[in-house]
């Protein structure tokens, strides 16, 4: 039973719950041609609550199929974040010598006698693809040390070493631990105390090697932080990341400590994770993030289901004159959603004369180049109505790329929300590329080919569906502007 989904701000081409409230997504592995999605769920009511595993599968990272509750809360807690991976070789033995999926994640409960918080590393597995669960009976396999915040296990082969590797938040850092069989770890290395922003605890970590300039022979290795909401900073929940050598014990961060990184420079791009095991041929590292802010995630104005994931994002290296940098692009997967293609090119853009006037849209992808003139900025106001937009904008003497959802819909849930923010992004030969996917209560914005991101939620009213392309005291050549209405995806 296929349905579009019709409730006012639902989104129609991300992830979303069907119902109740959605954090984090867990467990990102493909198995047998399918990509599994989990994700950090409250099936009894839309706000943050004891946490299960939700479950959802894909074939192209487009359109999912939601399947039952994977992981249940038991007598050792709730089941917090974490990942999963494909035990080929049945290192854990749980597999009979053939392979299944493992999934590594946080119990959560307190200590006996007290209400401080424990935080416990645990497994459970599946042999039939994810549709049936075992919960290891000699959780947990890895305690908390004294460590409060200890948790979101990301874990992975490393292949030099021989060994599984985990990843885990410990407080304001990262600890590494390695494993022969995933059941028991040695301590390795921390990681942090004095590098990146420290702005609130550190959470959902991850840490993989990636080609530099699509070169196979040279990698480095990059790990991605959240970090979590801190009362003082209106930015909230953030995602940073570090580049880096990682040897199987140590990583080396390549620049210095008061170097920070941000993934994603939006409000709602948040605890995001790859993919693991996506095979070697197709070799993308997929990224996908949860698209909220602790600052606002419970107070979000949609009443079946809260929050959604971001569109799925493939992540690399490329070579800027201030060092090594990611970049991210859609997956191109999300082409199959396109409807029609409308096309501009070699226009001169001047104040008050809008030729996208004709034009209306809810969900659509847009693809423009700009060429930089006298105007001191231009860009779109998308989800137009009378008293609503959403500004996407270039501030030509700034240099900076911003989202302006001062006046995006209903904003009044949260004092943080209404807000305009901005990130640096240098014109490339005079030139300002922008990609862009908005949706019904999202915009996410690609900057110069992924070397920027911003990601943003917005809640307009549902006749908010106008577009316009503008220039301000001055005029900017637009060389071209592709839009792509989208097709909404099924709720199956
Ligand atoms: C991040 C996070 C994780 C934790 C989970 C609990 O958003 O705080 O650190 O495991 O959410 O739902």
């Amino acid at each position: 039973n296929k349905y579009y989904y019709q409730e006012k701000y639902r989104p129609q081409f991300h992830f979303t719950p069907e119902t109740n409230w959605m954090n984090d997504p867990n467990g990102l592995v493909y198995y047998e041609g399918e990509y599994h999605l989990f994700y950090q769920f409250h099936p009894h009511g839309s706000t943050w609550g004891p946490m299960h595993w939700g479950h959802a599968i894909s074939k192209d990272l487009v359109s999912w199929e939601h399947l039952p509750i994977a992981l249940f809360p038991d007598h050792n807690g709730y089941i917090f974040s974490g990942s999963a991976v494909i035990d080929w070789n049945d290192t854990s033995g749980f597999f009979n010598g053939g392979s299944g999926i493992v999934a590594i994640f946080t119990h959560a409960d307190t200590y006996p006698d007290s209400d401080r918080p424990r935080q416990r590393q645990s497994l459970a597995y599946s042999a039939d693809s994810g549709r049936s669960w075992t919960t290891y009976e000699g959780n947990p396999v890895l305690t908390d040390e004294g460590i409060t915040d200890f948790r979101d296990p990301k874990v992975f082969w490393h292949e030099p070493s021989g060994k599984w590797i985990m990843i885990l938040a410990a407080g304001n850092c990262v600890r590494m631990y390695f494993s022969s069989n995933l059941k028991e770890w040695t301590f390795a290395s921390v990681f942090g105390h004095e590098a990146g922003s420290h702005a609130g605890v550190w959470e959902c970590p991850d840490l993989f090697e990636l080609p530099v300039d699509e070169d196979p022979d040279k990698t480095k290795w990059v790990m991605i932080v959240s970090i979590g909401n801190a009362e003082e900073y209106a930015e909230g929940s953030r995602t940073q990341y570090f580049i880096g050598h990682f040897d199987g014990i140590q990583f080396i961060n390549e620049n210095d400590s008061a170097t920070t990184l941000w993934l994603d420079h939006g409000r709602d791009n948040y605890a995001g994770v790859t993919w693991s095991d996506i095979p070697k041929e197709d070799g993308r590292r997929v990224f996908i993030g949860w698209m909220s802010n602790w600052k606002y995630a419970n107070q979000t104005p949609t009443e079946v289901w809260r929050s959604a994931m971001t569109i799925p994002r493939v992540l690399a290296l490329r070579s800027m004159p201030e060092g090594t940098r990611l970049v991210q692009t859609p997956v191109s997967d999300l082409e199959t959603l396109r409807l029609e293609k409308l096309e501009w090119s070699d226009l001169t853009l001047t104040p008050n004369n809008n030729i996208l006037s004709d034009i209306s849209g809810k969900k659509f992808e847009m693809i423009a180049k700009f060429e930089l003139d006298s105007a001191a900025e231009f860009g779109f106001k998308v989800l137009k109505s009378e008293g609503q937009e959403t500004v996407i904008g270039y501030d030509t003497a700034a240099q900076t790329l911003f989202i302006d959802r001062t006046r995006s819909g209903a904003a009044d849930f949260c004092g943080h929300f209404p807000c305009k923010h901005a990130a640096a992004l240098l014109p490339i030969h005079n030139r300002i590329k922008m990609h862009i996917f908005v949706d019904w209560s999202s915009v996410e914005v690609f900057g110069n080919d992924g070397i920027l991101a911003m990601t943003d939620q917005i809640f307009p009213d549902h006749s908010s569906t106008g577009l316009e392309v503008y220039a301000k005291e001055g005029s900017v050549k637009l060389v071209s502007l592709m839009m792509f209405p989208l097709q909404p995806i099924y709720s199956a």
